[in-house]
């Protein structure tokens, strides 16, 4: 490993009690590493505003970083543990082009509020990519609730209960995404926030200039305490594990509903060939694996946040605690977006069975209609309910199409109202 930038030239290195404290870490640092350039790039500039690097230095600086950042682009840099983390080979690469020069670029900063600002530029992405992904899977939900509505049976309790459609369930996905990408925009604004100048924690004796840095980054305003800089880490990526999971929670619930879907018993849906596996063993068989894995994403958040909470019970100020906090949030964001570009694919794929949903929609099911209707026409709903049970065989010539008119057309208390939908999400 290349010496460690707090190695005041006689520091003593176990390599085994170095790698444990490094853990992952620098491999993590992967994800984050061109965020840390991005940034160094912006405290470069600061510095040479206050006059702490000339306009030569400040460029050989950035030629370096950039250059840095090329070659990590295109593999021939690569960060391993040769570094105790991304921030240490920033320093180490710099210093090995420039010398002097590059022993400069930590003037005013701490690898404490490098890895903040780091952390908080990539969220901000992946927040922006959460948005769109749900933003792409409402937009296919609309599209599919208005070519593709065919009746098919409502349920509750998973008991066959009143007419329901494609439609219907498409827009119901369709509203519940457009929600989810409204949570990731506020979101991001939660997380856009520069921690960068808060040094160690504690700020510089240095006329850093903050406000120029925040900008130049485009966060949309400054972290203006030092320390609540350093305890805020863990709670921002909480907090977009969170909008994470809300989107992660209907993607369980509609794999849940193909899950069943799917059955030979429901057989109301087709997966796609692409979209399923075979068994091993049993020849006959035909996996939702896909459907599945997409179920189980949630998992992977809700086990993340619960290791974020049980970092997050520490007293004011840094921690090295705080970097057992990057795994399961890189771990979770990774694969809930994974998930979620797929989901987009599988709901425009998603094929049903008219027939077969129109044939599990039973007489029964029009009771409900049957006393609202009395019950409009003056006679008290309770005894309207009453003089219903049981008399389905009036209810036998009734059609699906019929009662989904009767609740989802125009002016209907279930109209779909996809051209409301569609402009909450061209505002978005
Ligand atoms: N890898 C470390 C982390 O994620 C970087 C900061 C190290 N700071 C320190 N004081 N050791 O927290």
């Amino acid at each position: 490993m290349s010496s460690p930038l707090w190695d005041k030239g006689n520091a003593e290195i176990d390599a085994r009690i170095m790698r444990f404290c490094a853990g992952e870490d620098v491999v993590l640092d992967r994800q984050l590493f061109l965020y840390d350039i991005q940034a160094s790039k912006a405290h470069v500039r600061g510095l040479e505003r206050i006059e702490l690097l000339s306009e030569e230095e400040r460029d050989s600086l950035l030629e370096g970083l950039d250059a840095l950042a090329g070659e990590f682009e295109r593999g021939e840099f690569v960060l391993d543990e040769r570094f105790e983390d991304g921030h240490s080979a920033i320093e180490a690469y710099l210093t090995d082009k420039l010398g002097d020069v590059g022993r400069k670029v930590h003037t005013g900063r701490s690898r404490n509020d490098q890895v903040l600002v780091a952390s908080r530029l990539y969220l901000r992405d992946t927040l922006d990519e959460l948005a769109k992904h749900c933003k792409r899977a409402a937009e296919i939900c609309l599209e599919r609730a208005a070519n593709d509505d065919v009746p098919m049976p409502g349920y509750t309790h998973l008991q066959r209960a009143v007419p329901s459609s494609t439609g219907m369930w498409f827009a119901a996905f369709a509203e519940a995404f457009i929600d989810n990408a409204r949570l990731a925009k506020h979101t991001r604004t939660f997380v856009d926030s520069n921690p960068l100048g808060t040094a160690a924690g504690y700020g510089v004796n240095l006329p850093l200039d903050r406000d120029g840095v925040t900008d130049e980054l485009d966060f949309e305003r400054v972290q203006l305490s030092p320390i609540y800089a350093q305890n805020s880490r863990g709670k921002f990526e909480l907090q977009a594990l969170m909008a994470l999971g809300q989107a992660l929670l209907d993607v369980r619930r509609l794999a849940w509903d193909l899950s069943l879907f799917t059955t030979r018993e429901f057989s109301f849906v087709e997966l796609p060939d692409r979209f399923t596996t075979g068994s091993s063993i049993m020849p006959n068989k035909r996996n939702p694996d896909v459907v599945e894995l997409l179920r189980a994403s949630y998992g992977v958040v809700q086990g993340a946040m619960a290791e974020l909470q049980s970092l997050l019970s520490l007293s004011s100020g840094y921690h090295r605690d705080l970097q057992a906090s990057k795994p399961p949030v890189l771990r979770a964001m990774t694969r809930g977006l994974d998930a979620l570009a797929i989901v987009s694919e599988l709901l425009g794929a998603l094929e049903f069975d008219a027939e077969r949903m129109a044939e599990a929609i039973e007489p029964e099911m029009y009771a409900t209609d049957r006393a609202v209707e009395l019950a409009r026409d003056g006679v008290p709903f309770r005894e309207a309910y009453r003089q219903v049970a049981g008399a389905w065989d009036e209810l036998a010539s009734r059609t699906p199409q019929q009662s989904l008119d009767a609740r989802t057309s125009p002016g209907g208390a279930a109209d779909l109202r996809l051209d409301v939908l569609r402009e909450r999400l061209a505002n978005l």
